[in-house]
C-alpha cells in the first residue's frame, strides 16, 4: 500500500523531541509540508527542521504553548498565513506530570497536566476546525495513551486528561462527519521516548514495565509513527471516532498471561 500524503499541511504539536519529532519526519517522507510546532526547546526544534528540509520537505517552525488558547489562536493563524490552509493537525504536546496521590497532588501541577494534555488539543481543534469546516476537509488524529482505558495510580491528572482527550475525539467525529472531517485518537503504550527515561533506564522499573507488555519489549517512536501516518492519509478514509491502539496489547489485563 501507497501511503501518500503529497501537498498535505499538517501541523504537529510538540514536535522538538519525543513522538512529535518522528511523526513529523515520517509525515515529511511522505510528502507533507510540516509545521513544527515546539514550546520550549527551540534548538531541538531548529535541528529537526533542518532535518526535513536537507531531505527536501518543507517546514516551518511555530513557537506555542498549548495550553494558553491566545497562543495557539496566533500559531495557528500563522500556519494558514504560510500555506493558504491546514490538513492535518496532530495533538501530541504533552506530558506525563510528576507522580502524587490525589490527596498528595499539587492543585497547580495537577491543572497544568490537565491543561497541557487535553485543554491543549481542545484549543488547537478549536482553531484548525474553523478552517476545516469551511474547506470540508481535514483530519485531527489526537495521541491519547493506554491510560485513557487504563487506570494508573499517581497520575490521575493524566488518566483523567486522556480519557477526556479519548472522549473529545469521539464527540468531534460526531460534530464534523457530515462535512467529511476525520477525528481519531492513536493510543500508545510504553514507547521508548524521554517521557518515560526514568522508567526504562532503570533495570527494576524496566522489568515491571515489560511484565505488562504481552509483546515483551517496550515500542519503537518510528512504529508509532507510521501508524499516524496511515491514519491521516487517505488510506484510512473510513476511520473515524474511534481509538487505534499502539501499545503491544498493554491494554489486554497482561497481568492475566499467567493465570487467573
Ligand atoms: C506514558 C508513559 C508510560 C506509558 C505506559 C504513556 O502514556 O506517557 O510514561 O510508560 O503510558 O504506562
Amino acid at each position: 500500500m501507497d501511503i501518500n500524503l503529497k501537498g498535505k499541511r499538517a501541523l504537529i504539536t510538540g514536535a522538538s523531541s519525543g513522538l512529535g519529532e518522528v511523526i513529523a519526519k515520517e509525515f515529511a517522507a511522505c510528502g507533507a509540508k510540516i509545521g513544527l510546532n515546539y514550546h520550549s526547546h527551540q534548538d531541538a526544534a531548529e535541528k529537526i527542521a533542518s532535518d526535513i528540509r536537507n531531505n527536501g520537505s518543507e517546514v516551518i517552525i511555530l513557537q506555542s504553548d498549548v495550553s494558553d488558547g491566545k497562543s495557539v489562536e496566533v500559531m495557528v493563524n500563522d500556519f494558514v498565513k504560510k500555506w493558504g490552509g491546514i490538513d492535518i493537525l496532530v495533538n501530541n504536546a504533552g506530558i506525563d506530570g510528576t507522580r502524587a496521590l490525589v490527596w498528595e497532588s499539587d492543585i497547580s501541577e495537577w491543572e497544568r497536566v490537565v491543561k497541557i494534555n487535553l485543554f491543549g488539543p481542545f484549543y488547537c481543534a478549536r482553531e484548525v476546525l474553523k478552517h476545516m469546516v469551511n474547506q470540508k476537509s481535514g483530519v485531527i488524529l489526537n495521541v491519547t495513551s493506554v491510560h485513557e482505558n487504563i487506570p494508573w495510580a499517581g497520575y490521575s491528572s493524566y488518566t483523567v486528561a486522556k480519557a477526556g482527550l479519548s472522549m473529545l475525539t469521539k464527540t468531534m467525529a460526531q460534530e464534523v462527519g457530515s462535512l467529511g472531517i476525520r477525528i481519531i485518537s492513536l493510543a500508545p503504550g510504553a514507547i521508548k521516548t524521554p517521557i518515560n527515561k526514568n522508567v526504562w533506564e532503570n533495570p527494576e522499573t524496566f522489568a515491571d514495565l515489560i511484565e505488562k507488555i504481552p509483546l515483551g519489549r517496550l515500542g519503537e517512536r518510528e512504529e508509532v509513527a507510521k501508524t499516524a501516518t496511515f491514519l491521516v492519509s487517505d488510506s484510512a478514509s473510513y476511520i473515524t471516532g474511534s481509538t487505534l491502539f499502539v501499545d503491544g496489547a498493554m491494554i489486554d489485563y497482561s497481568n492475566f498471561t499467567h493465570g487467573g
